[in-house]
């Protein structure tokens, strides 16, 4: 008997929730593209400011929003979701608490809050807080979504029939947990009235700005980061065969990796109304959070000993050993921009872009592919993927697009920060701001194309993942290398 098909009895038996999977299987890959194209569009507004059209809706202000909630809430949540629910059962081996309908209620109102948050967006409706965007009312409504996630996922741990808790599911908690707290502290706002549109937040001042980077850095730490180490310590040892490499260390990088990021958050303050001591506490657990997080990395990195081999002949092994050295590359990028001296140069440029994008498509949307060419196979039993060699070619496209992205960041934004700094002999600043933003332009060219290529991986992913899904196999000659 095939492992597809032991797997699949398994299931069975137990009465996983597997249905629920496939729907947020799916709205990962939709929202990913939706997420990706409009990324592509802003960017290309940023070369070209003619394409906002003159029209407020479709203005550069109005679709960022709608770029940054699209790929962490919609792509990424999605697939935070999907993969989170197939964990829990499988390594508790107990059916989602609740049932079918609490997990449907999760699937739709996880659906209805991304479509509220957008229209919000165009509309101009915002609270002004940088991923926290939309106002009260859709606060509420993701609050008792999420409250609802969290039953499902303590509920399945307490019903569990395996005495341990496998440590992915420590991560995906801790992603939970966190979130919860952030977002309901983040949002505590008073509506101007019951059904204005309007909100003013509680908190204010430099207090408010402090509460907004505790929000946003953990967000990074938390929604893109922990939750997507629950993916690496699952996919990864499944994918490679392997067993992790090792569970201590699992253990010590997921303590120290959560007690050091929450204090992290000032290093977006640097040079700030922010006290200066705040400004250096953050900096400190910025660069001491470089550790865990190569610690993870390694961990992920070293459970292919012993099948390194795999990767000449598996390339969704490659996306997820790619997603780990963008993840180590960018944690050791990170804590040198939180440097105050380094920020200095760094903060408000395209520098931060380039840091953001080497994380976000390098790591988590990697690491996010890979779970979907693991998970649809299974899902909908198929034996194979529909095309292995597609997998290799939406691999090669997209890490062109992402070094294309990166690299014309990185340049633009030293660029900037050093054009911003410069004197003259006789000490007046050397540019007008408007010089900067002319010499940034062949860069912004450069990263539209990035994007391009890197959308067009992800259409040939969602190609691939629907010929499967239809049961279609690709005659193809095998793939790779032979193994020696
Ligand atoms: C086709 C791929 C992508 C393109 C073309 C793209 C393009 C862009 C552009 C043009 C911006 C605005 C930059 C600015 O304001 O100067 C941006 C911001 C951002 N993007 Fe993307 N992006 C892509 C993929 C992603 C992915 C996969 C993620 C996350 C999973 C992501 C997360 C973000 C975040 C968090 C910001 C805000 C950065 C900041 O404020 O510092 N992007 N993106
Ligand atoms: C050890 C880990 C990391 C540290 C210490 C770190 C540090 C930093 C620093 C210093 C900034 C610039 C702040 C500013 O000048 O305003 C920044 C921005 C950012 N980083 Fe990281 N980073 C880390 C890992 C990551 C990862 C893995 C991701 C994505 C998956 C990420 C996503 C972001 C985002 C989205 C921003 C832009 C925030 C904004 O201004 O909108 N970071 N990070």
């Amino acid at each position: 008997m095939t492992a597809v098909a032991v797997d699949d009895e398994f299931a069975a038996m137990t009465g996983y929730n597997e249905a629920v999977i496939k729907k947020f299987t799916v709205a990962t890959v939709f929202w990913g593209v939706v997420g990706f194209s409009v990324g592509v569009l802003i960017a290309l507004q940023l070369a070209f400011p003619v394409l906002n059209m003159g029209l407020e809706w479709f203005s550069f202000g109005r679709l960022r929003p709608v770029h940054t909630s699209g790929v962490i809430f919609a792509f990424g949540g999605n697939a935070l979701f999907a993969t989170s629910f197939y964990v829990v059962q499988r390594t508790c081996r107990a059916p989602l608490f609740g049932g079918p309908a609490l997990a449907t209620f999760v699937f739709w109102g996880y659906q209805i809050f991304i479509v509220m948050a957008a229209l919000g967006y165009v509309l101009g409706i915002s609270q002004g807080k940088e991923y926290a965007e939309p106002e009260w009312y859709v606060d509420l409504w993701l609050t008792i979504v999420w409250v609802a996630y969290l039953v499902i996922y303590l509920g399945t741990l307490a019903t569990r029939r395996e005495p341990h808790i496998y440590v992915a599911n420590w991560f995906y908690l801790a992603f939970i947990v966190t979130v919860a707290v952030l977002h309901i502290v983040n949002n505590a706002t008073i509506p101007v009235s019951l059904f204005g549109a309007k909100s003013y937040i509680l908190w204010s001042g430099v207090q408010d700005a402090l509460i907004q980077w505790w929000y946003g850095h953990n967000a990074v730490g938390f929604f893109l980061t922990a939750g997507f180490l629950g993916i690496m310590y699952y996919f990864v040892p499944k994918q490679a065969g392997r067993p992790v490499y090792s569970y201590r260390l699992s253990i010590v990088h997921f303590w120290s990796l959560i007690f050091l990021y929450i204090w992290a958050g000032p290093h977006h303050l640097h040079y700030t109304a922010l006290p200066d001591w705040a400004q250096t506490l953050g900096m400190t657990f910025s660069i001491m959070l470089w550790m865990p997080s190569w610690g993870g990395m390694i961990n992920g990195l070293f459970t292919l000993s012993g099948a390194w081999g795999k990767l000449r002949t598996d390339p969704v092994l490659k996306l997820m050993v790619t997603s780990l050295a963008f993840y180590g590359m960018s944690t050791f990028e990170g804590p040198v921009m939180s440097i105050k001296t380094v920020n200095g140069l760094s903060h408000y440029t395209d520098w931060t872009i380039g840091h953001v994008h080497s994380g976000a498509m390098g790591w988590v949307a990697f690491i996010t592919f890979a779970a979907m060419y693991f998970l649809v196979p299974k899902l909908w039993k198929r034996e194979r993927l529909y095309s292995v060699r597609l997998v290799n070619t939406h691999f090669w496209i997209a890490t062109i697009g992402i070094v294309f992205y990166i690299t014309s960041m990185w340049v633009s934004g030293i660029m900037q920060g050093l054009m911003w700094r410069a004197y003259d002999s006789l000490g007046f600043l050397q540019y007008s701001f408007v010089e900067t933003v002319a010499a940034m332009h062949p860069y912004y060219l450069i990263r539209a194309l990035g994007g391009v290529l890197f959308l067009i991986g992800a259409l040939i992913m969602t190609y691939n993942l629907w010929q499967t899904i239809k049961g279609n196999v690709r005659d193809e000659k095998p793939f790779g290398l032979p193994q020696t």
